[in-house]
């Protein structure tokens, strides 16, 4: 095994205290939901006084969905007017599918094998609306490299969708390099980082994606109920969701029932009556998130993936996460022979992960420590024949 980095659990040192769960449990599943922490736990006590307190605070609601617009913006790096307040992916998803047109030469729609259910499943009901979708297959490393989308993206592609970091397997996609070629050949690019923010820094203009759907949920260490959606400045007038609301109104509380005339910025892709508990949680995450430190807490995740690599390594086990740190995100995959099984033995030694596709996920973040990954070593070791 690796010598012990020096320093390597002054992170969680500092912060491990706040998430409960870790006097009982060893935690190691963030890319399924983050842990519970006493801020996000105190939000909600908070939500519950306003509500007391004030009745039906409406206004002061709204105040809040509009800070946690700034909170997201500031996240993300982009401008409060490009920011939409969404309940998950989907919603956000969604509204801006409805808004594109695929009649004017541009049918195309390209969706990396990477992709979230719900997002292949939302590009594929546009078809009933002249969307032709297409997919872009992996490699059997288990990578998407660009030459892949070079060879697919044309004249006649609308769109091009990729995920940040896969769920699947953890492979990270090169976005600024998609971003290049799509707009070169006049396409747009629809960006699911949901694996990403949080445990990654994620600055919108810097990967140059039209649109951004995420959630609070994993290493923002939120809760459910609150996602978001960016959409490029410029094009926001130029995209009309048919899948919308009396929030994406350009005035609230108008209440006008005699047109439709969506808000002039990014709030035009939100819909119905915000999420306000989500709310108060999401933004106590993402603001926890931010004082940690999401480039500190990378950097710390890339120390126990070293550790975690060589651990498996010894053990005769399979890695199916790329082994370069730039083509990775927080998560990693092991592969195994009974993977449900390998997860419930972990869970009867007390350490939560998960699976996909045959694979164990691993995905350790800012409060994991070196323990907790030799804890889910030495569970390996003693399961060695359900590693693949
Ligand atoms: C990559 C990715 N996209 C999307 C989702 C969820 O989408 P939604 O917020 O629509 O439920 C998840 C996980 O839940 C995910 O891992």
């Amino acid at each position: 095994m690796a010598a012990e980095a020096p320093g390597i659990d002054a992170l969680p040192a500092r912060i491990r205290h706040r998430f409960p769960i870790f006097g009982r449990r060893v935690y190691i599943n963030s890319c399924s939901q983050g842990a519970l922490s006493d801020s996000v736990r105190a939000a909600y006590d908070r939500y519950l006084a306003d509500w007391d307190e004030h009745g039906a605070p409406w206004e002061y609601w709204v105040g809040q969905h509009e800070a946690a617009r700034r909170s997201i913006a500031g996240l993300i790096g982009a401008g409060e007017d490009e920011v939409a307040v969404t309940t998950s992916v989907s919603a956000g998803l969604s509204a801006v599918a409805s808004g594109l047109r695929f009649d004017r030469g541009r049918s195309k729609v390209l969706v990396s094998d990477f992709e979230f259910p719900t997002v292949g499943q939302i590009w594929h009901a546009q078809e009933l609306r002249g969307a032709v979708v297409e997919h872009v297959p992996a490699e059997p490393d288990g990578t998407i490299p660009l030459e892949r989308f070079e060879a697919v993206i044309d004249e006649q592609t609308a769109l091009v969708a990729v995920t940040h970091v896969c769920f699947r397997n953890g492979s990270r996609i090169d976005v600024k390099g998609v971003a290049e070629i799509a707009h070169e050949r006049g396409a747009l690019v629809f960006l699911d980082g949901y694996q990403a923010v949080g445990s990654l820094p994620v600055e919108v203009h810097e990967l140059d994606c039209d649109f951004l759907a995420a959630g609070v949920l994993k290493y923002l260490l939120g809760s459910a109920g609150l996602g978001f959606f960016y959409c490029r400045a410029e094009l926001v007038p130029t995209l009309w969701p048919t899948q919308t609301g009396w929030f994406a109104d350009q005035n609230i509380f108008e209440m006008d029932i005699h047109d439709y005339s969506p808000s002039p910025t990014a709030r035009r892709f939100e819909s119905g009556t915000p999420p306000i508990p989500s709310i108060y949680a999401g933004v106590a995450g993402i603001e926890l998130m931010q004082e940690i430190g999401i480039e500190e807490t990378r950097l710390h995740v890339l120390g126990l993936h070293d550790r975690l690599y060589d651990g498996v390594a010894e053990l005769g086990g399979t890695i199916v996460t790329p082994a370069d740190p730039e083509k990775r995100g927080a998560l990693v995959c092991v592969r195994s022979t009974a993977v449900d099984e390998l997860v419930r033995r972990l869970a009867a030694d007390s350490i939560v992960t998960s699976s996909r596709d045959g694979n164990l996920r691993i995905s350790p973040h800012c409060y994991n420590t070196a323990e907790d990954v030799d804890a889910v070593l030495a569970a390996l070791a003693k399961s060695r024949e359900l590693l693949g």
